[in-house]
């Protein structure tokens, strides 16, 4: 299978921002962690990070014939953005919403999320090994619906 991790914005500075919320681990290990969990499950893993809503729509659009099934993190976007959840209707890819801190023990503005309507779940709080979660909840998805 062909998995696409998709990380929106501010998510370049893991490891350096916020880490009380978001911990110590960087993008580029995050990244590594989720090649590896998928190389380890017979799944190819690609990771795309960006701050701009347009970019992340487009790989959304690129990954409907190019991949099996999407992980999400939109950063603050999940909670505003309107056109990453039509993006993701559009293509019906599964997608897996994560999030690195627990979004509802957060700020009241953090709760709203208009990924999750469109995704098959959410993984939120469990930082970096939430990677790892999404991707093993992807795949076990992807094989129960085919
Ligand atoms: C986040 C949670 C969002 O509310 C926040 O805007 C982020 C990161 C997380 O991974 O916990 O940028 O998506």
């Amino acid at each position: 299978k062909q998995l696409l991790v998709l990380n929106g914005p501010n998510l370049n500075l893991l490891g350096i921002r916020q880490p009380e919320f978001y911990g110590a681990t960087t993008l580029a290990d995050v990244e590594d962690l989720c090649r590896q969990t998928g190389a380890a499950l017979g799944a190819e893993v690609t990771c795309f990070q960006s701050n701009h809503e347009g970019a992340l729509i487009d790989q959304i659009h690129a990954a409907r014939t190019t991949r099996d099934g999407i992980i999400l993190n939109a950063g603050a976007l999940t909670h505003t953005s309107i056109a990453l959840m039509d993006a993701i209707q559009s293509v019906e890819l599964p997608v897996v919403e994560l999030h690195l801190s627990n979004i509802h023990a957060r700020e009241s503005f953090r709760h709203k999320s208009w990924i999750a309507p469109v995704a098959v779940g959410q993984i939120c709080g469990f930082g970096p090994a939430g990677y790892d979660l999404a991707i093993r909840a992807l795949l076990a998805h992807i094989e129960a619906a085919s």
